[in-house]
C-alpha cells in the first residue's frame, strides 16, 4: 500500500469524532501529527485515503455502535478498492483501547487499531502497513509520554482550543471505564502545557479550555522539578499576551482546593463557570459509587465557589438508575440539584460497563425505573436551565465573539456561561471580547446588543 512522505503528493485524512472534548482535542493532534507525512484533512469519507475512527465508550452499546459504523466505512473502501484506491481504516479511541483484539476478530479489514496513548506514532503506523500490509495494533500504554512527540498544533484561525493538561485516572469509579482505557493519571510538564498554550494563541485562540479527566488534580512539573497546581498553571497562562479567556474541565470535587477558589477570585480570565460533576445526592449511592466524597462535602465547595465569586455558575454530571438506588435516593439527588440551582447539567441513566466493579452489582434497576427518574432530573434540571438564562436578560455580559450568525449583519459568539450570543455587529469584532446587553432568552441561546452602540 503507498504511503506518503512530505515530498509525495498529499493525501487525504478524513476523522470522525465521537465522545467527549478529550476526544475532539485527540483528533485534532492526529491530524497533526499526519501533516508533515502528508495528510490533510477532507470532510467526505469517500475522498479519503486514510479514515480515523475516534470512539467513545463511556455509555451504552459503545461497541456495537462502532461495529455499524465500521460496516458502513467497509462499503467506502471497498467501493474505492474497485477503482485502484487504498483507504486506510483506523479505529481510535476508548473502544480501539478495550475491545482492540475484538475488533481484529470482528472487523478484519481494520487496518490500524491504536489506543488513546499512542497516537504520536500514527506516521510510524502508516509506514508499517504500506511495508507489511498487516494489521497493526497499538494499544499499550507506553513509558513515552505521547505530548513528547507531537508537532505543535495547526489548526489556523481557531478562536476558541482544548488542550489536554491531565489525563487518566486513579480513582475507580465502580460504574466508569476511563481509569481502563485512559490509563493512571498524569499531568503534563508546565512549559509543554504553555509551550502549547502560546502556539494556539499565535495561531488565534483567545479562549482556552485546559482538559482533563480529573483536571484539577493537575500536578505538573515546573522546569526546576516542583509540582505545580492548576490554579499555578492558570495564573502563568493567564499572563500570556493575547489569551482572554481561560476554562477547565472536569474537575472531581475531591480535588477541589482553596487555591482553586482563590483563582476565581483573582484572576478575571477565569471563566466563572465550572463543571462539577456529583453524580448523585445519595451518600448511600455516591459510597457505592466508590466517589470518595458525600453530598455536604460537595456542598461546601460550591459555597465556597459562590462565596469566592458571586457569579459563579456550576453545571454538573448525574447518574440514575445506579444499582440500589431507592426512591429515598432518587429524591436526595433532586433535592441536591433544588439546593445548588444548576445553570446547566448533563444526565444520563445507568450503563453496565463490561469490566467494571457496578456491572455485576446487585440490585439493578429496570430500564423502566431509570427512564422515569431521567425524566424527573432532566426536567428540573432544563427549568433551573432556563431560569439561569432568565437571569442574565437585563444584564451586561463580555461576549467573545466567534463567528458570523445566521442572519445578514449578525455576529454570535459566548458568553462566560458559554452560553451562545448574537448581536447585531461587526464582523471584525471576531476574535474579540464586548460587553453586551443581554435584551431576550432565544431557544438554545441570548440575544443582545453591544454595549458601545447603545445611546444610553
Ligand atoms: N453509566 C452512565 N453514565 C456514566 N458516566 C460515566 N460512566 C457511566 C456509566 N457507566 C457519566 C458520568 C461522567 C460522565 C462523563 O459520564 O456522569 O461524569
Ligand atoms: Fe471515571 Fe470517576 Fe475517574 Fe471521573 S473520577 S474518570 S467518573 S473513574
Amino acid at each position: 500500500m503507498p504511503v506518503p512522505s512530505s515530498t509525495s503528493s498529499l493525501r487525504k485524512l478524513h476523522v470522525i469524532t465521537w465522545g467527549c472534548q478529550m476526544n475532539v482535542y485527540d483528533s485534532a493532534r492526529m491530524q497533526d501529527v499526519l501533516k508533515p507525512i502528508g495528510y490533510r484533512a477532507t470532510a467526505f469519507p469517500e475522498e479519503a485515503d486514510m479514515i480515523i475512527l475516534n470512539t467513545c465508550h463511556i455509555r451504552d452499546k459503545a461497541a456495537e455502535k462502532v461495529f455499524s459504523e465500521l460496516g458502513r466505512l467497509r462499503l467506502i473502501k471497498q467501493a474505492r478498492e474497485k477503482e485502484g484506491q487504498q483507504t486506510i481504516l483506523a479505529v481510535a479511541g476508548c473502544v480501539a483501547q478495550a475491545e482492540g483484539k475484538e475488533i481484529l476478530t470482528r472487523a478484519p479489514y481494520v487496518d490500524i487499531v491504536l489506543g488513546p496513548q499512542t497516537y504520536h506514532r500514527l506516521p510510524e503506523m502508516v509506514a508499517r502497513i504500506a511495508r507489511a500490509g498487516k494489521t497493526v495494533i497499538e494499544t499499550d500504554f507506553p513509558v513515552e509520554q505521547k505530548f513528547d512527540f507531537l508537532p505543535a498544533p495547526t489548526t489556523e484561525n481557531q478562536l476558541t482550543a482544548f488542550l489536554t493538561i491531565q489525563e487518566g485516572c486513579d480513582k475507580f469509579c465502580s460504574f466508569c471505564v476511563v481509569p481502563y482505557t485512559r490509563g493512571v493519571e498524569s499531568s503534563r510538564p508546565v512549559s509543554s502545557v504553555l509551550a502549547e498554550a502560546r502556539a494556539l494563541i499565535k495561531m488565534g485562540a483567545g479562549e482556552i479550555t485546559l482538559l482533563g479527566q480529573n483536571v484539577n488534580a493537575y500536578h505538573g512539573l515546573t522546569e526546576d522539578g516542583q509540582p505545580c497546581t492548576l490554579a499555578d498553571l492558570i495564573k502563568s497562562l493567564a499572563a500570556l499576551p493575547g489569551l482572554k479567556r481561560i476554562r477547565y474541565t472536569t474537575s472531581h470535587p475531591r480535588d477541589m482546593s482553596d487555591d482553586l477558589v482563590e483563582a476565581h477570585k483573582e484572576i478575571p480570565a477565569l471563566m466563572p463557570f465550572i463543571h462539577l460533576p456529583v453524580q448523585s445526592g445519595s451518600n448511600k449511592i455516591l459510597l457505592a459509587m466508590n466517589r470518595g466524597h458525600q453530598a455536604g462535602f460537595y456542598m461546601e465547595w460550591i459555597e465556597k465557589l459562590k462565596r469566592a465569586r458571586p457569579d459563579v455558575a456550576i453545571s454538573s454530571d448525574f447518574i440514575v438508575g445506579y444499582p440500589g438506588e431507592t426512591d429515598k435516593d432518587f429524591e436526595d439527588t433532586m433535592s441536591l440539584v433544588k439546593q445548588v440551582g444548576f445553570a446547566q447539567a448533563y444526565s444520563f441513566k445507568y450503563s453496565p460497563r463490561p469490566g467494571t466493579p457496578a456491572a455485576n452489582a446487585p440490585g439493578q434497576l429496570p430500564e423502566d425505573v431509570k427512564d422515569e427518574r431521567l425524566y424527573q432530573l432532566q426536567d428540573l434540571l432544563r427549568s433551573q436551565q432556563d431560569s439561569f438564562n432568565q437571569t442574565l436578560v437585563n444584564k451586561v455580559v463580555n461576549v467573545y465573539f466567534t463567528g458570523k450568525g445566521r442572519k445578514d449583519g449578525q455576529i454570535t459568539g459566548r458568553s462566560p456561561y458559554l452560553q451562545p450570543v448574537h448581536v447585531i455587529g461587526d464582523e471584525t469584532l471576531i476574535g474579540q471580547e464586548r460587553p453586551v446587553y443581554i435584551s431576550q432568552q432565544l431557544t438554545n441561546s441570548l440575544g443582545g446588543q453591544i454595549k458601545e452602540l447603545e445611546n444610553t
